[in-house]
């Protein structure tokens, strides 16, 4: 089945061409980095003129990557939430309109289990059931998945994600955005013992990364001179490292609660190579193996959703035009 994906939950704009819920025919995302970082974050009101602005080249993009046409297209997937709801209702309404005029199915995805079925386009796939941590600029999540239909969540973030509290502790050190990125360029080389951040919650399977980020500005203000350009990397590598430690170990420590050695590791986080190569590392001391999608599959994309939208209209699952996108979807059992 040919399946047209759309993605429009934040700031990247994303349309994809899968064939049979496996084969990346094409994979096109824009991205409005450059229109949000002088603000420092995501402004809604702006990502949805963008998406808006966006969403019809980049689909016609997507189309001719691929070498189809909208007549080949036999359904389409688009992310219903959660995410911005002024930027997802773009998505949507298109979708909405394109499955009209064609007269051909559409269901709404949701976003984190979009984020786990980007590990299906890796050549080597993980059987189910795993565990999965999705990681991301909103969500830190550990599921157990049975399958497609079937995942239960087994931690999540009681204040700030993890992309979050990395993106924040950029902006407070005035060094980039978006965040994640530039500590992760910055870490390399720099010392990861350097200061001693706290690891919260340690017992529990859910995260807390607000304490951190405070720990941080406790730091920054309790010293009497501005952080030098030669300490920064040792200074973001340990608040870096700090967040990995937390994220390998209590996803690990999930497997084996589960009774499972495969792991699955996706969200724009995931992209960050030192929790890749902490991951890769832990996982071959502990009998684990880890599946992590390529760094352009991890960060938001629509390949992702027509994954999960092929096997939803595989099934039959179709949506009426009267869906509507959803700010927050409080339990992917939902679905
Ligand atoms: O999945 P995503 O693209 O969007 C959401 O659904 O949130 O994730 C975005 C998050 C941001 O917090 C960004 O700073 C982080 O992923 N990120 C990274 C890296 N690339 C993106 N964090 C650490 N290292 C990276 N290389
Ligand atoms: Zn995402």
């Amino acid at each position: 089945m040919l399946v047209l994906g759309i993605e429009s939950s934040c700031d990247e704009t994303a349309s994809a061409v899968v064939q049979d819920g496996s084969s990346l025919l094409s994979n096109v995302i824009a991205s409005q980095i450059d229109v949000h970082s002088k603000y420092g974050g995501v402004v809604p009101e702006i990502a949805s003129r963008k998406h808006m602005e966006a969403i019809v080249p980049v689909i016609l993009q997507a189309l001719s990557d691929a070498g189809v046409s909208l007549d080949d297209i036999e359904g389409i997937a688009v992310t219903r939430g959660p995410g911005l709801v002024g930027s997802l209702l773009i998505g949507v309404s298109v979708a909405k309109s394109m499955a009209f005029a064609k007269n051909i199915p559409f269901v709404g995805v949701n976003h984190l289990e979009g984020h786990v079925a980007s590990v299906f386009f890796n050549d080597e796939k993980p059987a189910f059931p795993f565990v999965a941590l999705v990681v991301s600029g909103g969500h830190t999540n550990v599921y157990f998945v049975k399958d497609f239909q079937n995942f239960n969540l087994l931690g999540q973030t009681r204040d700030d994600a993890a992309g979050e509290a990395l993106d924040k502790a950029a902006k407070l050190l005035n060094i980039g955005y978006p965040g994640g990125m530039v500590i992760d360029r910055l870490s390399r080389g720099g010392n990861a013992e350097f200061i001693k951040f706290p690891r919260a919650m340690k017992d529990s399977m859910d995260f807390s990364f607000s304490g951190l980020k405070t720990s941080l500005l406790t730091y920054t203000k309790k010293r009497n001179s501005p952080i030098t350009k030669d300490e920064m990397p040792d200074v973001v590598a340990s608040y870096q490292e700090a967040i990995v430690d937390v994220l390998v170990d209590k996803t690990l420590r999930a497997a084996r609660r589960c009774s499972t050695s495969r792991v699955v590791v996706t969200g724009g986080v995931a992209a960050n190579s030192r929790l890749r190569e902490k991951f890769y590392e832990e996982a071959k001391a502990n009998g684990i193996e880890i599946f992590i999608p390529p760094p352009i599959l991890c960060t938001d994309n629509a390949a992702m959703i027509a994954v999960i939208g092929d096997n939803l209209l595989q099934r039959g699952e179709r949506n009426s035009f009267d869906m509507n996108a959803v700010s927050r979807w409080p339990s992917l059992l939902e679905l």
